[in-house]
């Protein structure tokens, strides 16, 4: 062995065996209609988009996922694609992605890109031929079937958003139904369909080619379909269909979609969205290693602000997923529920608290929650503006405008205190949704401003996991701590940290032996307060505090 390749295989040891990026990695999500506005239509795009990439590589997040910009006639805000090959010129030019690919690889991030396999727009150009009658070229490409012998829907299953509405819509003009698990403006692919597979696969190598990193595959769970279309069991008879379809062929279709990935260079990966609540169910979309690189792992994203919730959250992942070599994923907020910090403003003892108390501990807790979501094993999704700590704005019902109600969690991000917070819209008019109410104190310019800011916490807990392989790809032990705290070790080597997080409105005191065993010293790396980081930690954790420590001394 030379002194060199001895050097090198040294190194490789210190370090470590090796993790693909996507596990290492903090994703950003961007919905580019909210997120920056180039052109003062009022709507986001990818040159507003590619104008803030200093922001986003200042934060110190890794890769960017990007929910889709596609041709589409947004009945579901771009999730109802009707060209799978273009830029809606809402968003830009296709020339605008290459040259913001070009860019975010320059900055020495990653992105990928929304796919949303399981359903096309009414008006892409396969449904509008496949509707033109029973023997078109497209029409085996989507779900058609006969009234049921009643003459009602071919089954009982829902459709997604409004509960009392069926999966189906009735085609009067060829006298059969096609299935939508979401909008009746979003009709389902039949991927039995060997077409179908084909040009999706074209699809994926179009945009590989294009060097994205990967993409975030909407509801992938919901590709294969039972081929009998059987009813919901009563149990689940009321739930959208979306959320119990589990069928055995759809991890047939995920490793092809693997394999077609494996065949490009550059570990290209695809997270998936399986919106099925349950952790078990979840990990089998992992496979043996050979279908989703990651999957979201949603009922985290339901949990309560409560430290023993969170404790069965990781007990369940700890159980489900890591065991079977899947890595975790985890999510608190993105464009299709409440914004967390909104979710954990709740609670009976919060009544009669003033406005500003209120806000206090709404802060605090957000602020908690990001030591908790950067700290845990496994890959973090943020979604844009926790970073600022936005809440949820009550939209006027004259401004209401998605079909889902997710309008909430959806606002242009705010980006300074500038009247219009840096979407200042051609000849007076409005951007797409009201901006926070709050956006004159809260916005990225202030909180830049600002060290103590909760935008500067996120960079420094992003800093935090950057220099520690603990942090980024660890083990995790979780701790015993008193109620109402939740504490977590987690190791990789020689490198060490300790997570602790209170849960409740009171002062904890922990026992520095709780947290290693031996009476070993601890400084705190990052606080979410703020308080003490730098210096030897002091065993306290105060009312909603969350703490990233390491070993004093090294
Ligand atoms: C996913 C998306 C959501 C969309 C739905 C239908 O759940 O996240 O926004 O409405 O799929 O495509």
């Amino acid at each position: 062995m030379t002194d060199d390749v001895a050097a090198r295989a040294a190194d490789q040891v210190a370090a470590g065996p090796s993790h693909p990026w996507w596990q290492e990695a903090v994703f950003y999500q961007i919905y580019p209609r909210s997120f920056a506005d180039g052109d003062g239509d009022g709507v986001g795009d990818l040159p507003g988009l590619r104008s803030r990439l200093g922001y986003l590589a200042d934060l110190g997040v890794d890769a960017l996922w990007l929910s889709p910009f596609y041709r589409s006639p947004m009945a579901d805000f771009g999730y109802d694609v009707s060209d799978y090959c273009d830029v809606d010129p809402l968003f830009g030019t296709l020339e605008d992605f290459d040259r913001l690919v070009e860019e975010v690889h320059a900055a020495g991030l990653r992105i990928i890109i929304d796919w949303v396999p399981n359903h096309t727009s009414s008006a892409h150009p396969w449904f509008v031929d496949a509707r033109s009658g029973r023997t078109s070229a497209h029409r085996t490409w989507y779900v058609w079937r006969d009234p049921a012998p009643g003459g009602g829907p071919p089954n009982n299953w829902r459709a997604a958003f409004d509960p009392a509405a069926p999966a189906w819509t009735f085609d009067e003009a060829s006298g059969q139904w096609y299935l939508h698990l979401f909008e009746p403006s979003q009709p389902d692919l039949d991927w039995d369909e060997p077409a179908v597979r084909e040009a999706m696969a074209d699809v994926l190598r179009f945009w590989l080619d294009r060097g994205v990193d990967g993409f975030r595959a909407d509801v992938v769970h919901c590709i294969g379909k039972d081929p009998a279309l059987p009813d919901n069991p009563p149990e689940v008879e009321s739930l959208p269909h979306c959320v119990v379809n589990d069928v055995p062929v759809t991890h047939q279709r995920i490793r092809e979609l693997r394999a077609l990935l494996d065949t490009y260079p550059g570990d290209r990966m695809m997270v998936g969205e399986v919106y099925l609540l349950s952790a078990a169910q979840v990990a089998t979309y992992y496979g043996d290693g050979n279908e989703l690189h990651l999957a979201f792992n949603f009922s985290p994203l339901y949990a309560l602000w409560q430290a023993d919730t969170w404790r069965q959250q990781v007990e369940e992942v700890d159980r489900e997923l890591v065991p079977r070599g899947a890595w975790p994923t985890w999510v608190l907020s993105n464009h299709d529920n409440r914004r967390h910090r909104t979710r954990y403003d709740v609670g009976a003892s919060w009544a009669g608290e003033d406005d500003a108390t209120r806000e206090r501990r709404s802060e605090r807790r957000a602020r908690a929650a990001a030591v908790l979501l950067l700290g845990l094993r496994g890959t973090p999704f943020l979604y844009q503006g926790e970073e600022l700590g936005l809440t949820d704005i009550d939209v006027p019902e004259a401004r209401r405008v998605d079909p889902g109600g997710r309008d909430g969690c959806r606002a242009p991000l705010p980006w300074d205190a500038t009247p219009d917070h840096g979407w200042p819209v051609t000849g007076g008019g409005k951007p797409w949704l009201p901006l926070p109410a709050d956006a004159t104190e809260r916005n990225a310019a202030s909180q830049q401003d600002d060290a103590g800011s909760i935008l500067h916490l996120y960079r420094r807990l992003l800093a935090a996991r950057h220099g520690s392989p603990a942090l980024r790809h660890g083990d995790q032990r979780l701790l015993d701590m008193p109620g109402g705290v939740l504490g977590f070790a987690r190791t990789a080597g020689t490198d060490r940290r300790v997570v602790l997080v209170n849960f409740t409105d009171d002062d904890h005191d922990i026992d520095p032996t709780a947290l290693s065993g031996t009476t070993m010293a601890w400084r705190v790396d990052v606080a979410s307060d703020a308080e003490g980081e730098g210096r030897p930690w002091r065993g306290r954790l105060a009312p909603d505090q969350a703490v990233v420590l390491s070993p004093a001394g090294i």
